[in-house]
Order: C-alpha cells, then structure tokens, then sequence
C-alpha cells in the first residue's frame, strides 16, 4: 500500500500535539498554552476523536482502527488527494456529471483531470473503464452517484479494483438510503481502496461537518500523519456523539426512502416532467420542459431546488432533495400549478 503514498510523504514526521506526548490523566493541565481561567472548550479536543469514532465504528458495523474522521468528507477527500497524489504531475479521474467537489479539489492540489463521460442513462462504458482510467492515480466513484442518483453494480466496481493500478476512492455519501452494502467490507482485500462517507446526509448533520475514511489501517495511519491535529472540536465531537445516541435513525432513514418513492412516482404522473431518473439517494433528477420557468416559479413561491441544466447529459433537469412529507407536498402542488397555468396559457 506504500507504493500509493506520495514518495516525499511517505517518512513525514507528524505534527506531535500536547495531547499526543501526554495522553494520560491530570490534575492541572499546563502542556498546551490553554487558557486555564475559562472552563468551557478551553481545551483541545481529543485529536483522534476516540469516544465519536468507537459510535460510528459500531453504527457502521466496521473496525475502529479502520476509520478516520474528519471535518466533513470534503475534508476528507482534500486530504487523501494530498496524501497520494503529486502536485503538478498526476491527474485524478472521475465519472462525468458527478459531484462538482472532485474538480475543485483536483485544481487546489495542482492535479488534472480525466473525465469519464457516462451516457444518457448515467452509465459509464464498463468494457473501456479501465483502458480510459490507465494511467491516472485516483478515481473517484460517486455511489450512488450525485446529481443522477444511481447506484453502480459493485461487480462492475470489483473489476475496476482488481484491473486498475491507481487508487479508487468511492463516495458513499448517499450509501444508507438504499439497500446495497457499502463497499468498505472489502478494504482488507483492496490495498488500493478507500470509501468515503459523512454524516452529513442519512444522519443529519450537515452544520456539524463531520466526514471519514474507512481504509485499511496504513491508510488510516497516513491520513492521520497528515491532518491537522484538531480537524474536529469538541463541540462537533459531543454533539455528533449524543445525536447518534439519541436521534431514532431506523425510522427517519427509511422515511426518506418512502418519501422518495412517492414523490418520484407523482413526478412520474405530472404533465410537463419529461423523465424521472431512478434514484437510490436523498434527492430526485428530473427532466421538465421550461425548466428555467419553472425554477424561478419555484423560487419565488420560497422552494428552491437545484437546477442541473449545465451538467452533462442533464439539459433542463432539476433535483429536489427530500425533504419532510409537508415539503414534498408543497413543492408538488406547486409543480402542478405551474403546468395547469402554463397549459391554461397556451389555451388562451
Ligand atoms: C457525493 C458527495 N460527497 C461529499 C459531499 C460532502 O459531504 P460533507 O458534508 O461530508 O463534506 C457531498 C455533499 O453534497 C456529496 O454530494
């Protein structure tokens, strides 16, 4: 797995924080230029977030030693970048239209970009993947992927993993809103793979910012050499803890699952939507006529989607998180306005 590491990090000495050289317990605390005459987050968080991580270890049923946090998977991404990849040298490849972060990472670490252009119905030529993505030293999977929504086969991913001489990192931000098992059981057969994952999305935590990496533990040992040695507070490190403690998961996940079902099949009904497409994520592609019309008619009634006309292959289509059953309904009435006073309009 070293062979991955960018050579001139490979012996990097880390940064050792005052909680690093004294982990044990104290009556007084003067290691850490703190400032003892306030009492609330005076302190440094624990650098290696050890209560949050063993939660999320069990929750995710993984080992603890096989994950990494971080503030927020962007975060998380920056750093593997940095950690593999050589500045002005290598190029990443990733799937084309998918999350807009990939470009802008790929450009703040001094990489290229390869894209791999996915067809009509959002699939990537499987037979020629790999032949395209020779010689890049990542590539990044969305899965499923943002903003189409699909999930891709994990045979198809398989292969990938065992032709491919680079890295794969795979994004699963939107992994828990469908049945599919993230790929992260298969990081002890994989040197060269990484899932990335966040609470940001299942579990609600978008203001918290609280990303990770489940790697095989000299990944998660290298990630740790190189981050900041605070890159999650205290206040981040609680609050996530007592919300996965206490918020009732097993009903909100599978609510946004039933949510999505029904609004994509009233999408599927409603004049001027072109084509629903199949989604295993928290939002919704859709194809409209007037998309631009329709998006400012949304807006102005205080609903605001994402309009995701500019991407590839995406030309006047909209995605719609979902959002809670009231919100739904709101905006699907709204929809419905829109076209009868657009069909009235081409009447009159
Ligand atoms: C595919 C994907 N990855 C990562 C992120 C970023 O998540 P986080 O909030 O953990 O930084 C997003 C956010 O929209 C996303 O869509």
């Amino acid at each position: 797995m070293k062979q991955f590491i960018r050579e001139d990090l490979q012996n990097i000495k880390p940064y050792s924080s005052a909680r690093d050289e004294f982990s044990g317990e104290a009556a007084i605390w003067l290691d850490a230029n703190e400032n003892s005459l306030v009492t609330e987050y005076n302190r440094y968080p624990d650098p290696l977030q050890r209560k949050l991580k063993a939660k999320v270890a069990e929750i995710k049923s993984i080992n603890v030693e096989n994950l990494f946090i971080g503030n927020g998977s962007d975060e998380v991404l920056d750093l593997l970048l940095r950690l593999i990849c050589k500045p002005f040298q290598d190029t990443i490849a990733f799937f084309d239209p998918s999350y807009g972060m990939y470009e802008v990472l790929a450009r703040i670490n001094g990489l290229s970009i390869k894209r791999i252009p996915l067809n009509e119905q959002f699939e990537p030529d499987w037979s020629k993947l790999v032949e395209l993505i020779t010689g890049t030293r990542v590539f990044i999977i969305c899965n499923p992927n943002n903003p189409t929504g699909n999930l891709f086969s994990r045979e198809e991913i398989g292969s990938v993993l065992r032709a491919y001489e680079g890295v794969v990192i795979i994004d699963e931000a939107y992994i828990d809103f469908n049945d599919q098992p993230s790929m992260s059981e298969l990081i002890n057969d994989f040197p060269n793979l990484i899932v990335v994952q966040t609470l940001s999305k299942a579990y609600g935590m978008a203001g918290l910012r609280v990303g990770m990496a489940i790697a095989n533990v000299e990944w998660i040992s290298a990630l740790n050499t190189i981050k900041p040695p605070y890159n999650v507070s205290s206040l981040v490190q609680e609050t996530a803890l007592a919300l996965l403690d206490s918020t009732d998961w097993k009903t909100i996940i599978p609510t946004i699952i039933s949510e999505r079902k029904r609004v994509s099949e009233v999408l599927k009904k409603q004049i001027g939507v072109l084509e629903v497409f199949p989604s295993e994520a928290n939002f919704i592609l859709f194809r409209v006529a007037d998309v631009n019309k329709l998006y400012r008619y949304l807006a102005d009634a205080g609903v605001v989607v994402r309009n995701r006309s500019t991407q590839t292959n995406c030309a006047d289509t909209l995605r719609v998180t979902i959002g809670t059953e009231a919100e739904n309904n709101r905006f699907l009435t709204l929809l419905k306005q829109f076209y009868n006073d657009e069909a009235k309009s081409i009447i009159y």
